[in-house]
């Protein structure tokens, strides 16, 4: 919308749009933005992982060693406040929460499993599956190389999928390891340059259609990583590790490399296997020195960030969003606004069972209440009248098959409970 002005500037209306790639939440993406982040949390739980938080806020030079020249040059939101101090809105959480971990190295029990559910901020170029604020679900493991730790963080971030109602045809696990592919170039004689080339080559791999004569420009002869070279080590463990658990979805990916510089082992990626969503919602990976911004031995972490704004596209595409999430259990509909009260009285017995319940106070005919419930995808109505109260028995009805089922309230909770 533009703004509108008159001759001297006066009377402008300011535009009621939100800011350039960032999202308003009103109720109903409100609703489904709650629904992902209460499933992103009751998973990570059910793994033992702790909830921490942190400030937006950090100072900008947390940003210039080990994150990508892409996201520092490019993408960060970062000023000078009032005090001379540079600082960065936070693009990513991995150094925020290395310098928790690191700041009470000495008090934590580790291995340390802890999540969170941060607001991150890139200046990209807005489109579908990337904009310039979104909300990042970040698992985390400190204190461990073993592999079972990259196994159960991959495993983990597969249950989420699971649990949202996605099976394991919708998406596709791609694992590689840093060390492996550094192994490959050691082997293929490159430099430090070279193998810093193609590490970046290859991540630009699905974005560029001469790949493999920039490959062969940078090895100095044809270089197909794609070609021949087979999982061992710490990769290979991880992908049988995974296939142990049940977890057969995972596919051996020797060109997913990541972009950010602080990985050391394991990287991965999880895509929709449909092609209208055609990048990551998730990405991860091991880095055992990024502890060492901050002084003293380096901790190994291994984890992931899973984007809202990519989740809530895989969940639209596979229709995994049923609009129930935003609407309460149970409606009561009084006959007319004289029974509001009584409603709400009633409303409160229900939720002391811990049903969910909202009572329509509006001035509409019953009629429309009750198509207006279906509409916002209700399960169950109840309808108010006078004879309901005075005999203390009332009738819910279930929205999707019209069954029926009255009682007293006391025997109504036990039927939606
Ligand atoms: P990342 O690959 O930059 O990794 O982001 C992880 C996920 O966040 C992406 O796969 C995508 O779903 C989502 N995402 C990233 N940028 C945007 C954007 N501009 N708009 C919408 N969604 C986006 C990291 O950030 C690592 N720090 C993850 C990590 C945690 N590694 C270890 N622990």
């Amino acid at each position: 919308m533009e703004a509108t002005s008159d001759s001297n500037g006066a009377n402008k209306k300011l535009s009621t749009e939100p800011y350039k790639g960032v999202r308003d939440f009103y109720p109903d993406d409100m609703a489904v933005q709650q629904y992902i982040f209460g499933m992103w949390s009751r998973t990570a739980e059910s793994f033992g992982f702790a909830r921490y938080d942190a400030s937006v806020l950090e100072p900008a030079e947390m940003y210039s060693a080990k994150t990508s020249e892409e996201m520092v040059s490019e993408q960060t939101y970062t000023f000078t406040d009032r005090g001379d101090r540079q600082v960065t809105l936070r693009p990513e959480m991995t150094p925020t929460v290395a310098r928790l971990i690191a700041a009470k190295r000495k008090e934590l029990a580790f291995p340390v499993r802890w999540y969170s559910i941060p607001n991150l901020f890139r200046y990209e170029r807005a489109q579908r599956g990337r904009l310039r604020e979104h909300w990042q679900l970040n698992c985390d493991i400190f204190g461990t190389d073993d592999m079972a730790a990259d196994i159960e963080i991959i495993a983990l971030a597969n249950q989420v999928l699971l649990n949202f109602g996605a099976d394991s045809s919708m998406f596709e696990i791609r694992v590689n390891n840093r060390a492996w592919l550094n192994a490959i170039f050691a082997q293929e004689g490159f430099d430090a340059e070279q193998s810093k080339a193609m590490l970046a080559l290859l991540d630009r791999k699905e974005k560029i259609d001469n790949f493999a004569e920039e490959a062969e420009r940078i090895a100095g002869k044809p270089f197909d990583i794609d070609a021949g070279y087979t999982p061992d080590g710490d990769l290979a463990l991880v992908i049988a590790g995974l296939k142990e658990l049940g977890i057969l979805n995972v596919s051996f990916s020797p060109s997913t490399v990541r972009g950010l510089t602080y990985y050391t082992g394991t990287v991965f990626e999880i895509f929709d296997t449909d092609p209208s969503n055609n990048r990551a919602m998730l990405g991860g990976g091991r880095y055992d020195n990024l502890t060492e911004l901050f002084g003293g031995e380096p901790i190994p972490g291994i984890g992931f960030g899973m984007g809202d704004v990519t989740m809530r596209n895989f969940l639209e595409t596979h229709n995994l969003l049923t609009a129930d999430i935003t609407a309460p259990t149970l409606m009561i509909l009084p006959m007319d606004r004289t029974l509001n009260l009584e409603g709400e009285k009633i409303a409160a017995k229900f939720r002391a069972a811990g049903i969910d319940v909202a009572v329509d106070i509006s001035d509409r005919k019953v009629g429309k209440k009750m198509s207006a419930a279906s509409d916002a995808f209700v399960s169950f109505v109840l309808v108010l009248g006078e004879d309901e109260i005075s005999n203390n028995r009332f009738t819910i009805k279930n929205l999707a098959d019209g069954a029926e089922s009255s009682g007293t309230l006391e025997e109504l909770c036990d039927v939606l409970a």
